[in-house]
């Protein structure tokens, strides 16, 4: 889990004061709705419809907590269609969209910057998505990123409908959190170039042609279907953004506006600790059992070549299940206990 240095953290009533940072959305702005609604408004800057077939509505956003925006859909029927590039699109979910009340322009000599933590949905007919669009026209727009139900996240950079860089590359542990960031600077030829950055590696660079002195709004949403293969999934599907930042490099002038700053440090992927009821392992000494989750242990002890697990039941290091297969001498001590990590009772047997 990624945590913020506090001198990083700009008091959210000092936002509106530019800084030698001039943070223009801190990370606190998905405190709660109260904040958020300072800052943020419902639904895309045109309104509730898009390209697929989510309805955005205000009850399908929330603020669990941890400076977290929680995006939710879920299926519905009976809604009368979308209209789209003159066409019905069928509505089938409500989910959410918000904008940024400012506007963001990369001005000559300056850039932008956007950075945030993702919990992200992969699945079909799913699509999620962290981007900018043109106030005035088509394009510009920077997906910053998006996911369309292929397992992969998207970052594209629009010169015309047809003269496209999208860059595709495997999306790393979904279902956890993954650091995206994009660094957005005038080329000084009136383009804007962007690194995008993914848990703190560059991924790739793009130029939009023009961009430079463009106003964008900035759109977090999650549509459904459309780009993302139907049908989309039956159950709620959630997409969350944390701990979003958004600076303005505009009033720094720079000798190579192309270098970006040092990026930032990769995060720990985010995991929960699993609490689950504790386990009591019967007495095995034999045969081999294999560990039925695929659980990262916390990396502060030691495994013994036999596998033996010590008297107290202190979970092994660095393991991943079920990978372990216990040799037939492993003694496993009665009651012993995996203080964080539990499995559930009946998947725990003796392999045959
Ligand atoms: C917030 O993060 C803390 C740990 O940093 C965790 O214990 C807590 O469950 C999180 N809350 C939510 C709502 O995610
Ligand atoms: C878009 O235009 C910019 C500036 O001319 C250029 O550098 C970039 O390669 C173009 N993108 C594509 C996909 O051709
Ligand atoms: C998980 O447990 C470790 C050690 O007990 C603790 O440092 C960490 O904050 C916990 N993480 C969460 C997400 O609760
Ligand atoms: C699990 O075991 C630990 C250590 O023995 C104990 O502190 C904890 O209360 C137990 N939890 C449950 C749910 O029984
Ligand atoms: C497990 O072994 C302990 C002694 O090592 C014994 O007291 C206990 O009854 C055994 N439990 C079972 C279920 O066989
Ligand atoms: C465990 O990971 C393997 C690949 O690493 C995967 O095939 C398997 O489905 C996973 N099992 C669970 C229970 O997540
Ligand atoms: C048990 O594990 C050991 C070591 O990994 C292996 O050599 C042996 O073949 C396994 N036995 C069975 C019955 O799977």
């Amino acid at each position: 889990m990624r945590v913020h240095a506090p001198s990083l953290i700009v008091p959210f009533f000092l936002s509106a004061t530019a800084t030698s940072q001039n943070i223009l959305v801190p990370p606190e702005t998905f405190t709660d709705s109260t904040i958020f609604d300072t800052m943020f408004k419902q639904l895309y800057p045109w309104g509730p419809d898009h390209n697929g077939a989510a309805r955005m509505n205000p009850s399908q956003v929330s603020f669990p907590g941890n400076n977290t925006l929680k995006i939710t859909a879920k299926r519905v029927t009976g809604e009368k269609p979308a209209r789209f590039e003159n066409k019905d699109l069928p509505i089938n979910y409500l989910s959410g969209a918000v904008h940024a009340k400012q506007q963001f322009t990369v001005e000559k000599g300056g850039g932008l910057e956007f950075e945030a933590e993702f919990n992200a949905p992969v699945a079909k007919g799913t699509w999620p998505a962290f981007w900018l669009t043109a106030v005035k026209g088509w394009p510009p727009e920077v997906d910053i990123a998006e996911w369309k139900g292929s397992g992969k996240i998207s970052f594209n950079t629009f010169n015309t409908s047809k003269d496209v860089d999208a860059k595709d590359v495997q999306y790393p542990n979904p279902g956890g959190w993954n650091s995206i960031s994009a660094r957005l600077r005038d080329d000084g030829k009136g383009n804007v170039a962007t690194k995008y950055f993914m848990n703190g590696k560059e991924v790739t660079t793009q130029t939009g042609k023009g961009y430079t002195g463009k106003p964008f709004w900035f759109i977090i949403n999650m549509q459904m279907e459309g780009s993302s293969g139907a049908p989309g999934p039956n159950k709620d599907v959630t997409y969350q953004i944390r701990n979003l930042k958004i600076t303005s490099m505009n009033e720094q002038t720079s000798n190579d506006p192309l270098t970006p700053p040092p990026p930032l440090p990769p995060i720990v992927p985010f995991t929960p600790n699993i609490t689950l009821p504790n386990i009591t392992f019967p007495n095995i000494t034999s045969p081999n059992i294999t560990l039925p989750l695929n659980v990262t242990l916390p990396p502060d002890g030691t495994l013994p070549p036999d596998g033996t697990l010590p008297p107290d039941g202190t979970p092994p290091p660095n393991v991943k299940f079920p990978d372990v297969t216990l040799p037939p001498d492993a003694a496993l001590p009665p009651n012993a206990k995996f203080p964080d990590v539990t499995f559930p009772p009946t998947d725990v047997s003796p392999e045959e």
